[in-house]
C-alpha cells in the first residue's frame, strides 16, 4: 500500500505546506508546524440552501435589519452587536479555565429562561459535570438540552431533528468527523467540523457558539485557524489570579469590534461588571507617594486604573526592574527618557512597576503615568489622590497628543476625580462645558510636571 500522503500545517494560523518549516510565513510563529494527512477537499459552504444562486442587483437586495435574539446578559449583548444573530456562527476563544464554558451556559440559562429552544454540546464534559456546574449558577427553566458528543455527524443528525434555535459546541477541538483521518483537534478536523458547522448555521438558521481553547504547546490548532470562517470572533481574557474577566471581539461581521464586556469570576459564576473603573480602583491607596490614577482607553470605553511604581536604591549590580500589566522595554525606555531628560539618576535604581487590579495595558497614553507614579515614589512625593493622568511621551521628554480625551475625563469627572494632568495640546482642544468641576493642567514636556510634585 502506498504510504499516506502528509501535508504540514501551523497550528496557529492554519497555513498549510508541502514541507516542515521552522517559522510559518504566515503568523510568524516559530515551530508551529505539525504535520497531518492529506484529506479529501470537501466542497465549500453554500450559504443559500437548495437554491442555485443568481445574480441579483445591489439595489434590489433587501437590506433588513438582522434579526437578533438578545441573551439578557448585557456585557455580551453589547460585545455582540446588540444580541446575538440568528444563522451566526460565534467563536468564543481563550486559555483553558478562563471561564468559556461558564459564560456560554450562563447565556443558555437566560435564552432557555424567555423560552428560547436551546442545545448545549459538550466533548468536554459529562452530563453530570454540566449539571453540577448549572446548580452552581442558579435555577434553570424551560428548554435547554445536553447532549455529551464528539461525532459530528451524530450532531449533525440531532440538530436536524430537534431543531434548537441556539446551539453551543464545547469545544471544536474536541469535535470529529470520521471520515477525516486526522485526530480530535488536528487543524484539518477543526476547520473541516467548523465549516460543516457554518452549514449548518446558516441552512438551517440556527445560530451556533463554538467553544476555541488557545493552545499554548501540543498540536492542538488554535482558534486563530477558525478566525476567518466564522462571523464572529469574541475572546475571554483575564489573569488567572484576578477574578475579572474581560470579553473582547476581535472579529464582527455584525457589529463593531471595539467593545468590552466586563465579567467577574465569582462561586455563582460569571456576575457582570457595570462599572469597571469602580471595579479596578477598589482598595486604591490615599496620598500614598507611586500611586497614580491613568484613563485607559479598551475599545470606545474609558476605565480609571492604578498604576503603581516602587523606585528604591539598588542591592544589584544590574537593578532590577519589573513591570507587571505593561510593557518592560516601555518602562525603561520611559526611565532612561527621565535620566537622560530630567537628570535624575536611575541607573542605580530599582523599580517595580504594576497595573493594579491585574489589567493589562499597552496604550501610550499610559505613559504619563508611568513616569510620574516613578517620580513620586523617587521623590517621596504623593500627588493628590483625585487626580488623574494621561499622555504619550516622545524620547526628547515631549508629550503628546492622545485620543479620546472627553471621555476619558468624563469617566473620571464620574468617578469623583477633580484634577486632571493631561498634554498641553489636548487641552487645547478639550471641551470642559459638559464637565463641570475639573481642573486641567496641560503640560508640554515631562520638565513641567516635577513642579507638581513639590
Ligand atoms: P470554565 O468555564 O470551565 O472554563 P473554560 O470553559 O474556559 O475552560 O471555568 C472554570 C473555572 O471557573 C474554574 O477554575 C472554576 C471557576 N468557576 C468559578 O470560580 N465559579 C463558578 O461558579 C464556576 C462555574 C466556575
Ligand atoms: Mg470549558
Amino acid at each position: 500500500m502506498a504510504k499516506a500522503k502528509t501535508v504540514f500545517f501551523c497550528k496557529e494560523c492554519g497555513f498549510e505546506s508541502a514541507k516542515w518549516m521552522g517559522q510559518c510565513p504566515g503568523c510568524k510563529n516559530w515551530d508551529t508546524f505539525v504535520s497531518e494527512p492529506v484529506i479529501k477537499k470537501t466542497s465549500g459552504i453554500r450559504l443559500a440552501t437548495g437554491l442555485t444562486a443568481e445574480p441579483e442587483l445591489l439595489s434590489k437586495v433587501s437590506a433588513e435589519e438582522e434579526q437578533r435574539i438578545i441573551t439578557g446578559i448585557q456585557e455580551l449583548d453589547r460585545v455582540l452587536g446588540g444580541g446575538i444573530v440568528i444563522g451566526s456562527l460565534v467563536l468564543v476563544g481563550g486559555d483553558p479555565g478562563i471561564g468559556k464554558s461558564t459564560l456560554l451556559l450562563q447565556m443558555c440559562r437566560e435564552l432557555s429562561g424567555t423560552g428560547k429552544k436551546v442545545l448545549y454540546i459538550s466533548g468536554e464534559e459529562s452530563l453530570r459535570q454540566i449539571k453540577m456546574r448549572a446548580d452552581r449558577l442558579g435555577i434553570f427553566h424551560g428548554e435547554l438540552f445536553l447532549l455529551s458528543e464528539t461525532n459530528l455527524d451524530q450532531i449533525e443528525d440531532i440538530i436536524k431533528k430537534q431543531s434548537p434555535e441556539i446551539v453551543i459546541i464545547d469545544s471544536i477541538q474536541t469535535m470529529f468527523k470520521e471520515d477525516i483521518g486526522a485526530a480530535p483537534g488536528s487543524v484539518s478536523q477543526v476547520r473541516e467540523t467548523t465549516a460543516i458547522l457554518m452549514r449548518i448555521a446558516k441552512g438551517l438558521n440556527i445560530s451556533i457558539f463554538i467553544v476555541g481553547h488557545v493552545t499554548k504547546e501540543g498540536v492542538v490548532a488554535g482558534p486563530r485557524v477558525l478566525e476567518h470562517m466564522v462571523d464572529t470572533v469574541l475572546y475571554f481574557e483575564g489573569e488567572n489570579m484576578a477574578s475579572y474577566r474581560i470579553l473582547r471581539a476581535v472579529k464582527n461581521r455584525f457589529g463593531s469590534t471595539n467593545e468590552i464586556g466586563v465579567f467577574e469570576m465569582r462561586d455563582i459564576g460569571l456576575t457582570e461588571v457595570s462599572n469597571p473603573s469602580e471595579f479596578m480602583l477598589q482598595g486604591k491607596p490615599e496620598d500614598e507617594p507611586g500611586s497614580v490614577v491613568t484613563a485607559s482607553m479598551e475599545g470606545t470605553r474609558p476605565i480609571l486604573v492604578e498604576v503603581q511604581a516602587l523606585v528604591c536604591q539598588t542591592n544589584f549590580n544590574m537593578p532590577r526592574r519589573t513591570a507587571a500589566g505593561t510593557d518592560y522595554n516601555r518602562v525603561n525606555l520611559l526611565m532612561a527618557v527621565v535620566e537622560k531628560r530630567l537628570g535624575i539618576q536611575m541607573a542605580g535604581m530599582d523599580a517595580y512597576i504594576n497595573v493594579a487590579g491585574g489589567m493589562k495595558i499597552n496604550e501610550p497614553a499610559l505613559d504619563l503615568a508611568i513616569v510620574l507614579a516613578i517620580l513620586s515614589s523617587y521623590k517621596n512625593f504623593p500627588l493628590d489622590s483625585k487626580t488623574i493622568v494621561f499622555g504619550e511621551i516622545g524620547l526628547t521628554g515631549e508629550v503628546r497628543a492622545v485620543n479620546m480625551i472627553e471621555q476619558r475625563v468624563q469617566e473620571a469627572s464620574k468617578m469623583g476625580f477633580h484634577l486632571c494632568i493631561l498634554p498641553q495640546v489636548n487641552k487645547e482642544t478639550i471641551n470642559l462645558s459638559a464637565i463641570p468641576g475639573m481642573k486641567v493642567i496641560g503640560v508640554k514636556n515631562i520638565r513641567e510636571i516635577l513642579n507638581l510634585l513639590r
